[in-house]
């Protein structure tokens, strides 16, 4: 029986990158791919961003890919109205996916179109370990209105359990395991009491792990050194936002946030979620300007930890390296490669 993938378009350019994708797939092995609604399309749809039809066959399939979601057409000051990022949101707790990986690996072809120094950049090779479940993004929210709104006050809680601290932090130590061996974690411990559970919890688990070198940055420091010194990291673990705001400022240690994929993993066997991180890029949406390949590379981040195809994994990203070695650039990294002649390239190498 083929495994089934889940496609979620999205909203902007999500579906182009998705139906480049699908292209990719279906070169590659043979698997049944169901295409479902999810954030802003879903709501057009459905009134609601993520259905529970679309949430319960993300559970019971073997991966899931996904675009994008978000766009000005949804944005509205009404606290009523559903907004299509809650549907990721709901997606990433509904099918428990509290590790997010972000690997970060400039190629060399693609240095000069980093807005970091090519000397800075050789060597870097680095991956951001955010939990994906918990703090802020997921604590309680309030807003207090008042008929004078001046009067307004807001409000978001940061929560962390001991229990959602250890989890994550065991899937970085283990992936530092199979790579430098060196671990940064990284939170605001001289202000904040969530991060002050955080580095005891993670001390703690650093004792299982003796082969790897813990580091306890502030993420102030730490979104200094991944510009100062980017080279020096090995696994960054982190919570959930400094891990949203980290993970933008390392892809563009890659020249653009188009290059870079993501895995959210949750417990072992059950599916994985799939996503380049650009998010929906509205201002080039339908234009067929997307660069496919962060895209691409969430395939093989899929293939390899969702579908149990490792050797086509690692033939998408060596045909990803290729390209950019002979010269591929899509409009984000300066060049004027389309969506569609990218894809085509990227095919040709396989
Ligand atoms: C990301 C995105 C999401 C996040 C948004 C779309 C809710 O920025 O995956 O990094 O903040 O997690
Ligand atoms: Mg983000």
């Amino acid at each position: 029986m083929s495994k089934e993938v889940i496609v979620l378009p999205g909203d902007g350019i999500g579906p182009e990158v998705i139906s480049a994708a699908a292209r990719l797939l279906n070169y590659v092995g043979s698997f049944e791919i169901n295409s479902l609604p999810i954030g802003g399309a879903s709501i057009d749809k459905y009134d609601t961003p993520l259905t529970d039809e679309t949430l319960q066959a993300c559970r019971t399939s073997d991966a899931v890919l996904l675009g994008a979601v978000g766009g000005q057409k949804w944005e509205t000051s009404d606290p009523e109205a559903p907004r299509p990022e809650q549907g990721l949101l709901n997606l990433r707790k509904g099918m428990e996916l509290f590790a997010n990986l972000r690997p970060v690996r400039p190629s060399p072809a693609a240095y000069e179109a980093s807005p970091i120094r090519k000397e800075l950049l050789e060597g870097v090779d680095l991956l951001v370990v955010r939990e994906l479940t918990g703090g802020i993004y997921f604590g309680q929210k309030d807003r207090i209105r008042h008929t004078d709104k001046t009067k307004d006050t807001a409000q978001d809680t940061c929560e962390y359990s001991w229990q959602e601290i250890e989890r994550i932090a065991h899937v970085a130590f283990r992936a530092a395991q199979q790579r430098k061996h060196k671990l940064t974690s990284v939170d605001k411990a001289n202000v904040l009491e969530t991060s002050r559970l955080w580095r005891e919890v993670v001390t703690d688990v650093a004792k299982n792990y003796p082969d790897v070198e813990l580091n306890l940055l502030l993420v102030d420091n730490a979104a200094m050194q991944i510009v100062s010194k980017p080279a020096s990291f090995d696994v960054i673990l982190t919570e959930n936002m400094f891990g949203d705001i980290l993970s933008d400022e390392s892809a563009m240690l890659s020249g653009s946030l188009g290059m870079l994929p993501s895995a959210s993993l949750g417990k072992e066997d059950s599916p994985g979620l799939f996503e380049p991180i650009h998010g929906s890029a509205p201002d080039i949406a339908g234009k067929g300007a997307a660069n496919p390949l962060a895209t691409f590379l969430s395939v093989a981040l899929m293939l390899r930890y969702g579908l149990d195809s490792p050797s086509e994994a690692e033939a998408v990203e060596t045909a990803v390296s290729k390209a950019l070695d002979e010269g591929l650039r899509t409009k984000d990294l300066g060049g004027q490669a389309t969506t569609i002649e990218a894809t085509d390239k990227i095919l040709s190498y396989l």
